[in-house]
Formats: C-alpha cells, structure tokens, sequence
C-alpha cells in the first residue's frame, strides 16, 4: 500500500475514513482534574465524563460506527421473537465463521457466565494462553480455577516475539498429561490477549492447540472478542498468512475452535455478545439458559438496533484497509514513546498503547497499586483517563491474600475511528513530561475494597500529598512557557 506512504519517507497512521457526526469535548483545568481524581477515589472509573478530555479507558462499546452500522440501525425489525435481526446477525455469523448456531447475549461477559454454568464444575480447571477479569470471576464463581500457560516471552514487557498470545504447547500437553483430561472444563484461547498488551496468538500456535485438544479430546473456546486485531497481526506478521485475506484467515481460525464468542462491544463495533459453534451437544446446553438469563432466543438481552449495527460491523471487520485502524496508530503511539525511551509493552500490540508501570515508577511497590497511581497521576497532567491493568485489577484469594500482578500495566486504549493524531500527540507530550517527573508520583491505597472485581468500584487515597505537589508542579511549568 504505498499510495499511504508519506513521500518525506515519516511513517503516520492514515485514517480512511471522515467524521461526519463530532462531539464536543471538555479540557477542565488542573485544579478541577486534582478535584475530580479525589472525589473518584484514585479509581478513573468513578471519574465523570465531564472532567475527561480524551477517554482511552476501553475501547468497549465506544468505537465509532460507520454510516451504513448507522444506516442499518433504521430497518431494525423489532419483535420479542422470530426477528429478522436476528436472523441477518446469525447469517453474517455463519458466513464468517462457518459456525452453524448463533447464541446472543447481552455482552461478552454474559456469554462468558453462561458458559461458565454449563462447562465448569467446582474442581475443574480452564487452561489458558492468560486469563481475563470477567472470565476468571466466572469460571471462579462457579468452583473452577484458571491456569494460565502463556510462552515465556508473554509476561517480558520489552520482547519482540510477534505472538506474545501463544499458549506454551509442551507445557499444556504435560500439564493435561498430569491432571487428567477429564478435569479440564475447556481451554481456552483469547485473541489479541487483553492482559498482557493486547498481544496475539499465531494461527500456527492455534493449530497446535487444536492437536493437543484433540488427542486429549478437550474442548477449545475461543475468546475472540479482540479477534480484529489479532487478524491483522496474523496477516502482518506469520508469514505463511501473508497471501491470505482477512476473510480466510478468520475462516481458518473458526476451523480450529469448536466454541467461539465474543463481546459484540469490541467485535463488530456495537453493543452486544454472541456464542457460535459447530456442536451440537454443546449449543443444546447452552441454548437452555439464554431465555433464563439473557432473554428469548433471537435476542438475548442485546437491543435489535445494536444487532443491526453488529451485523454490518461484523462484515467490516473483513475490510483490511477498516481493521488496520487500530493497531496502526496503536503502533505511532508506542514507536513514539519508546523512542523517548518511555517504558512501553513491545511489540505494539491491539486494543490500546500499554505503559509499564513496573519501570516508569519503579520506587512504587506492587501493594501500593503503581499502575493505578500512574493512572491517576496521567489524569491530573493530562485530562487523560486511562486503565489500570495490575495488582488492584486482580482479585484476593479465599484466604484474603492479594495475588500480585505479572505486570503492572497503564493501558491507554483507542477506541476505533475516534480520536485523532493530534490528540496522540497531545498525550505523548504530556506523557513526556511525566516520565521527567515519574519520581514525584507516590503509591495509593484502598479505603473501600468490594471482594469482587474491586477494581470497578474500589475507592483508595493518596499516601501523601504527591497528587497536590504534581498537579502544582504541572501548572507552574505549563504556565512558564
Ligand atoms: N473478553 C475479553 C478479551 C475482553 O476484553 C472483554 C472486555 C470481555 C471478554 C468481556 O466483554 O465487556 O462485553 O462483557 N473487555 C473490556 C475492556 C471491558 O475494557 O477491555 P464485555
């Protein structure tokens, strides 16, 4: 594609599309950001929209839709049962995935809770190439563990594997060996790892686990909620898929998993989740608790319109020029705080730009949450709300011992097709700036702690005055220019 090629020879994400609907957006000053990060307790998610600049706290149902997602909206076919909505959705799903049945449900964690209730049992197990918060807490809930075998390369922040997403293959077929078939639930793999930096698995890796579950003869699930960007990487970067359309290279992938499913809030941009499969025995299960939880079977909690919408994005994330997006500005982002010697997750991965908090406040110990203070201190200088991914995203043990993360990471999500390259610029800038001022970020801790997914809710403090001395730091020298 050299037509996207800058003649100077610089390198810029280029957007193929054109807003045509804006929203206006709010640039509060430092003492009100200070004010604001207080009052949500350290903890962006309890931040207001009104006090945020740009909102890279997830890229979950704020992606922007195309015209014709919008388009489709309009000829929604409205019925509690028997829709024709339905009907396009489950069509575009078998079309893509080669899967017979369509379960919908109303986002990705709901089809993780109800494949939780039908596979796992109190002592299995669910292998994993690395967990997810919502689908731990559900395979927890209902009395089984998750056991992660991720390549070693997954947890080194700095490495250059291509695929940082793959599953050990020696270790998961000693570790089945070991436990006995019989007590795995699933495995489990999830596209575009959102835990460790948005980090792929290869279609080679996949088909490798594929042989595995097959000479055990265990189920393989396939989370592909960020399965866009997991395609790209595989397009990019296995050389053996280069000549393969985006198309084929889902069509391969869909081969190997008996389950699939996915939150309809990333994939397909549009609000909603799905489960397709091939099997039988396994859709019958399934089928009896969506009425229960979700809703009748031909819309299973989501609302029509959005499966309109889901429909169309489904089909445009076969468009190789719509998924590059993403992960194409994800890299700018990372290429440029890397050159600046910014500690960030390598190779650029999906989803969002990750810092490493470990590195950029190194002084912070793991209890005092550094990748939520990070988090926190961004906001102050920037008006930029991000999203801890560390020790405070995880959950305590039965016993109440808090399990500290393998990474601590601030993830700065971008969502599709909504902020620009100057608002990238603009949070580098800022980033810069933090980074020369990394050692006057201090630790926090909680004052409020939910026993579940606290990460959502939790409200924690300062351990000093370190929010007041930066934001008065920040303005001093944003003044002095
Ligand atoms: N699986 C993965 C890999 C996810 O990233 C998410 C959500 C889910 C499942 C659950 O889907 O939100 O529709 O219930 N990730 C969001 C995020 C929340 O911000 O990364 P959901």
């Amino acid at each position: 594609m050299n037509e996207s090629k800058l003649l100077s020879g610089e390198q810029i994400p280029l957007e193929m599309h054109k807003a045509k609907i804006i929203q206006k957006l709010n640039l509060v000053p430092t003492q009100r950001r200070l004010d604001a990060m207080r009052e949500a307790g350290f903890n962006t998610f309890l931040l207001n929209t009104t006090d945020i600049f740009l909102d890279l706290l997830t890229d979950s149902g704020v992606n922007a839709m195309s015209d014709r997602q919008q388009g489709a909206m309009m000829t929604v076919d409205d019925s509690y049962a028997g829709s024709q909505s339905f009907t396009r959705l489950e069509k575009v799903c078998r079309d893509l995935f080669g899967m017979e049945h369509l379960l919908p449900a109303h986002q990705g964690r709901a089809c993780e809770h109800i494949l939780s209730k039908v596979l796992v049992q109190t002592g299995s197990v669910v292998v994993t190439n690395y967990h997810f918060t919502t689908t731990k807490a559900h395979i927890m809930l209902c009395g089984g563990t998750v056991e992660e075998l991720p390549i070693a390369e997954a947890l080194n922040p700095t490495s250059s594997h291509p695929f940082k997403g793959n599953m050990d293959l020696e270790r998961l077929e000693g570790y089945i060996q070991e436990l006995g078939s019989e007590k795995i639930a699933f495995i489990r793999m999830e596209a575009g790892t959102n835990l460790i930096g948005g980090q792929p698995f290869s279609l080679e890796n996949l088909a490798g686990v594929r042989k595995i579950c097959d000479k055990f003869g265990v189920l393989l699930v396939l989370d592909a909620s960020l399965l866009a960007d997991n395609l790209y990487f595989i397009k990019k970067r296995e050389e053996q898929c280069q000549n393969l359309s985006i198309r084929e290279i889902t069509g391969k992938i869909c081969d190997l998993v008996h389950v699939l499913y996915f939150s309809g809030r990333k994939l397909g941009c549009a609000r909603g989740g799905g489960i397709c499969t091939n099997r039988e025995d396994v859709f019958l299960a399934l089928r009896e608790l969506i009425p229960l939880y979700e809703g009748f079977l031909t819309y299973g909690g989501m609302s029509l319109r959005e499966m309109e919408a889901m429909a169309v994005g489904l089909e445009e994330t076969m468009d190789e020029e719509m998924i590059n997006q993403g992960p194409e500005f994800i890299a700018h982002m990372v290429n440029e705080l890397d050159r600046r010697g910014i500690p960030v997750v390598t190779p650029p991965g999906g989803l969002g730009c990750h810092l490493n908090a470990m590195e950029f406040v190194d002084h912070i110990p793991q209890n005092q949450y550094p990748a939520g203070a990070l988090a926190a201190a961004l906001y102050i200088v920037s008006g930029v709300r991000g999203m801890e991914r560390g020790t405070l995203s995880e959950q305590r043990d039965e016993k109440g011992n808090e399990p500290l993360a393998d990474l601590e990471l601030l993830r700065l999500a971008l969502p599709r097709r909504v902020y620009s390259l100057s608002h990238v610029k603009y949070t580098i800038d800022r980033l810069t700036w933090l980074y020369e001022h990394r050692h006057m970020i201090g630790g926090l801790k909680f004052v409020d702690e939910p026993r579940t997914l606290r990460f959502f809710l939790g409200r924690l403090e300062a351990l000093s005055d370190w929010p007041e001395q930066l934001a008065r730091k920040f303005s001093r020298d944003l003044e002095s220019i």
